[in-house]
């Protein structure tokens, strides 16, 4: 990360040369939510819990954040704040210093990929929640049933031009940030903004428990029906438990490295695994209250919450006003999420190629931008094409389903595996109880996930979904 864009430079004292620290570890949390927190909750985790029947999949969920995800990004926030440099580079400080295998900076090439594929997508889902602001502000919602709101939404993907004209303006805004180095005023934004998204999920779910179906969205989403969990739904729940804290791809590394010594790694990780994992669920009781007071399929996939929350809009008083700024709401967390993403690539390119920032940046937003086009012609034009529908689980995934396929549920586990393996056999286990500073058995705690658990669970689920393929 250039100086220029140091996250929140606060103060300039900090240990290495030239690089700003946080000014605080709510600071690190602020930026480090600002990445996890995006539409990750609010657009992905309804609509992958509803197509993998509720409870069980929301089960296998939080165990997977709280015994894969949290330790995870400990080890990645240490590994970024031992290393004290940019990702690859920090491996490679690393490496060197304790005599290890240089090619463990492939982790950080993992995450430069991840994140370019996964911004291609990203940013033509941040193109809806665009375009909603417009839908919403013009008061098109209100007062319309199920039916004319599934009409709006079937017709913005049914209209390649559309789509692309707010998939451009998504990118230019994420182009923007990164390319200016802006970064530290967006974040301070996001202590403001990310309460406000909070609370006016909580005015929808105030809204949702009118609806008379609040209980059983209550129990679709937490009593656990397990023959409702296939294989394959225990990978996405692992991928998206990956997805939605931004891990595995070296983001929470990169992010660590500006965390001052003196603040714990493991409050501040559980801290944002904790407000993580806080929204989603609040999108999930905002959510599944009107699918089931509407008649609606909670299956209904990536259009799920462009489907039901406008219902709720259209009927609460002041719905418009509501409306549209939670849909500008939900850009800013995606649009921070959005930086998280783009950043390391352009990192990549400064420090491999010696680019500069600007060409870096818009070399990298343009191939991301025109790879976008591919999702967004999944959605109308090519939407029967399924270029790996050969293969048993692929079958009928289209080009987007195919990039958020691999990217969440095999590169950013695999990303992670790889992290937990560094910290669990290979980094010194002094270096990071330093690091750590946590009590023995608390350690101990952390080691064993990392170094067994992690591993073999990740190990276990890949092969399980191989076999079944
Ligand atoms: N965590 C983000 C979300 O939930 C997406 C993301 C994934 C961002 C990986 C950065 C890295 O929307």
């Amino acid at each position: 990360m250039s100086e220029s864009n140091a996250p929140i430079a606060g103060a300039m004292e900090g240990s290495n040369a030239n690089r700003g620290l946080w000014s605080s570890r709510f600071a690190f949390i602020l930026a480090a939510t600002g990445s996890a927190v995006g539409l990750g909750n609010i657009w992905k985790f309804p609509y992958v819990t509803g197509e993998n029947g509720g409870g069980a999949f929301v089960l296998v969920y939080l165990l997977c954040i709280a015994a894969i995800g949290l330790p995870i990004m400990m080890a990645e926030v240490l590994i970024g704040r031992r290393g004290g440099r940019s990702p690859v580079n920090s491996l490679r400080q690393i490496t060197k210093q304790q005599n290890l295998n240089p090619s463990w900076r492939l982790v950080g090439a993992i995450g430069v990929i991840a994140g370019f594929l996964i911004l291609s997508f990203y940013s033509v889902i941040g193109g809806w929640a665009v375009s909603y602001v417009g839908t919403a502000a013009t008061g098109q919602f209100t007062g319309q049933s199920a039916d004319a709101i599934g009409a709006i939404f079937s017709d913005l993907l049914a209209d390649p031009t559309t789509l692309l004209m707010w998939h451009t303006l998504f990118m230019a805004l994420v182009m923007l940030v990164v390319a200016k180095g802006v970064r530290a005023g967006l974040e301070r934004a996001v202590s403001i903004l990310m309460p406000a998204l909070f609370l006016l999920l909580l005015a929808v779910v105030g809204y949702a428990m009118t609806t008379g179906e609040f209980g059983r969205a209550v129990s679709f989403l937490f009593q656990p029906d397990f023959s409702k969990l296939t294989t394959a739904g225990v990978l996405v729940a692992l991928g998206h438990a990956f997805f939605t804290l931004s891990l595995g791809m070296a983001v929470m590394m990169a992010y660590g490295s500006y965390l001052p010594k003196n603040i714990s790694i493991a409050k501040t990780s559980i801290a944002v695994c904790v407000i993580d994992t806080g929204v989603a669920l609040l999108a999930g009781l905002a959510i599944f209250p009107i699918v089931f007071a509407n008649g609606l399929e909670p299956g209904a996939g990536p259009g799920l919450i462009f489907q039901t929350l406008p219902l709720a809009f259209g009927q609460m008083p002041m719905g418009s006003l509501f409306g549209t700024l939670f849909f500008i709401l939900l850009i800013f967390a995606a649009w921070t999420s959005g930086i998280s993403l783009l950043e390391p690539i352009v990192e990549w390119l400064e420090e491999q190629k010696g680019m500069t920032r600007i060409t870096s940046t818009l070399g990298a937003g343009f191939v991301c931008w025109a790879l976008g086009i591919a999702s967004i012609l999944s959605l109308n034009l090519w939407s029967g094409f399924a270029p790996l529908g050969w293969i048993g689980m692929l079958e009928g995934k289209t080009i987007f389903d195919l990039l958020d396929f691999f990217t969440a549920n095999i590169m950013l586990p695999l990303g992670g595996l790889l992290v937990a393996v560094f910290a669990g056999w290979i980094m010194s286990r002094k270096a990071m109880e330093e690091e750590l500073a946590l009590s023995k058995p608390m350690f101990n705690l952390w080691f064993v996930t990392v170094r067994f658990i992690t591993p073999v669970a990740v190990g276990t689920v890949f092969v399980y979904n191989l076999v079944g393929a």
